[in-house]
């Protein structure tokens, strides 16, 4: 298998400041927990947050519909055993990639349940036409087409997370 990159790091890079940039703008003053979910965040969330230039907190959690190469979602399983406490919080809540959106529909459904002050949402990528539930990510760094990708912390089968790009897979 080989990876054909999308969207290069610099690009990356820039687009993270700028969104970075903004949640600071946005979140001035207020009690922000920016939670990002794992595994797939991780490396936005390190990159996004060094450019959110007030103070706040940082939790994660961990959830999963896909298994390896499934490319439709299963039952979401959601792990919080790192979750952090967002009661009267103003939660950023950042995942990796809106694809058909139920993973972030249910974690914004999960934490505001947990007593949050308010959700909004960020993506580091939003695949075109592909989502089922209706969501509007508050953040999004880019749009992309209908394709499998990987790196920056995307992974297939748990690989590929290390690339410093997001680029397709190519079988
Ligand atoms: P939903 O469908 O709930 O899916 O919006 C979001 C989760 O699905 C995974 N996902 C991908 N992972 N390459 C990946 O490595 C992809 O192209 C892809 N599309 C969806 C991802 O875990 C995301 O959080």
């Amino acid at each position: 298998m080989s990876v054909d990159v999308l969207i290069p790091e610099a690009a990356i890079r820039d687009r993270l400041r700028e969104l970075g940039g903004e949640v600071a703008r946005d979140y001035a003053g207020k009690p922000l927990t920016i939670v990002a979910v794992l595994t797939g965040s991780l490396i936005a969330l390190a990159d996004l947050i060094r450019a959110v230039d007030v103070p706040h907190r940082i939790g994660l959690v961990h959830a999963s519909s896909y298994r390896g190469a499934t490319t439709t979602a299963s039952t979401l399983v959601i792990n919080e055993t790192l979750a952090p406490d967002v009661a009267d919080r103003d939660v950023l809540l950042l995942d990796d990639i809106l694809d058909t959106g139920q993973t972030l529909a249910a974690l914004v459904d999960h934490i505001a349940q947990r007593g949050a002050k308010s959700v909004r949402t960020a993506v580091l990528l939003r695949k075109i036409g592909r989502q089922t539930v209706p969501i509007e990510p508050d953040y999004c760094g880019f749009t992309i087409p209908d394709a499998f990708v990987v790196g920056y912390g995307l992974d297939y089968d748990d690989d590929y997370r290390h690339l410093p790009y997001v680029g397709v897979l190519k079988t």
